[in-house]
């Protein structure tokens, strides 16, 4: 049994790479540095040749315009190439991302669809590191209760449904144990800066161009403010109970992360 990571490199794909080869199972890990590329199929079927299962993780966004006719490509390849299970990284709230997830479906390899809230890692290891060093967390959204989702939950959650017989197409909504505010997660943060971070709700534009200050492109930034002036309007505003069908614990709370973040240094 060898596992495919796609976005093997990347947050939710690195973290589960090092599970299963700490546990001694094979991978293969695919992202454009070995090869595979979202946007040219042809390059797919190297990377299921021989594997038995696959973490899909799909590059920017789950959620963006045109993704779920590759999803269904993916999928019908991915039977043809004799995988016995798909696991899928999705948001919650998402219509596009719902219809990725029916998409990867069409093939009929078992699928399970991890539907997760805001990462929390976000803070730390994403787009609003840079904002939050400077004390201010500036969003196209309002100050609406998320159940921010540790990737390490995540990640031990795709291990289990990777390793474990799990339900046939099931989906498992993956949040925190506790519905915060982005005041609320600026306290928290402050708290373990040990100095003031202030939230501000802003329009589309000045959120582009905050993060241009990190290096992050237009293209790259308007799609991410579409997606948050869509889902951030109150309706995840629910905890969800994936974490504890999948792995049988609590989900780890947004002030264990930020405590484990801030000892590294990051917002230093
Ligand atoms: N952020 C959130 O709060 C949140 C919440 C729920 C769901 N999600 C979902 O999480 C997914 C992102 O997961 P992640 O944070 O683990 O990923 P990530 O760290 O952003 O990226 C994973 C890897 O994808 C590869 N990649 C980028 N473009 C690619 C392309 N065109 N073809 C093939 N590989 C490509 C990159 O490696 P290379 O450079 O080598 O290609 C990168 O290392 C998205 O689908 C999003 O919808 C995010």
């Amino acid at each position: 049994m060898t596992i495919l990571i796609l976005g093997g490199a990347g947050r939710t794909g690195a973290r589960i790479h090092h599970r299963l080869t700490t546990r001694g199972v094979p991978t293969r890990l695919a992202s454009r540095r070995t090869g595979f590329d979202w946007h040219h199929p042809e390059t797919w079927p190297a990377a299921l040749e021989g594997m038995s299962a696959a973490y899909v993780c799909f590059s920017p966004d789950l959620a963006l315009p045109g993704v779920p006719g590759k999803m269904e490509a993916f999928g019908r390849l991915a039977a043809r190439s004799g995988l016995e299970r798909l696991v899928l990284l999705s948001g919650r709230g998402e219509e596009g991302a719902r219809a990725s997830e029916t998409a990867l479906r069409a093939g009929g390899v078992p699928t399970t669809v991890l539907r997760c809230s805001w990462f929390q890692q976000n803070f730390s290891e994403h787009f609003l590191t840079g904002p939050v060093r400077r004390g201010s967390l500036r969003l196209p959204a309002p100050d609406v209760p998320e159940a921010f989702v540790d990737l390490d939950d995540v990640a031990d959650a795709a291990v289990r449904a990777l390793t474990r017989t799990v339900p046939r197409d099931a989906v498992y909504e993956l949040s925190g144990p506790e519905l915060l505010t982005f005041t609320d997660v600026v306290a928290v943060l402050s708290g373990v800066c040990g100095r003031g971070i202030a939230f501000e709700p802003v329009d589309v534009p000045t959120f582009v161009a905050d993060l241009a200050v990190d290096g992050i492109p237009r293209e790259d930034a308007e799609p991410l403010a579409y997606l948050f002036t869509e889902i951030l309007d109150g309706r995840n505003a629910s905890l969800g109970d994936g974490i504890e069908q999948l792995l049988g614990r609590r989900a780890s709370p947004f002030s264990s992360y930020a405590r484990v973040a801030a000892e590294t240094g990051v917002w230093a």
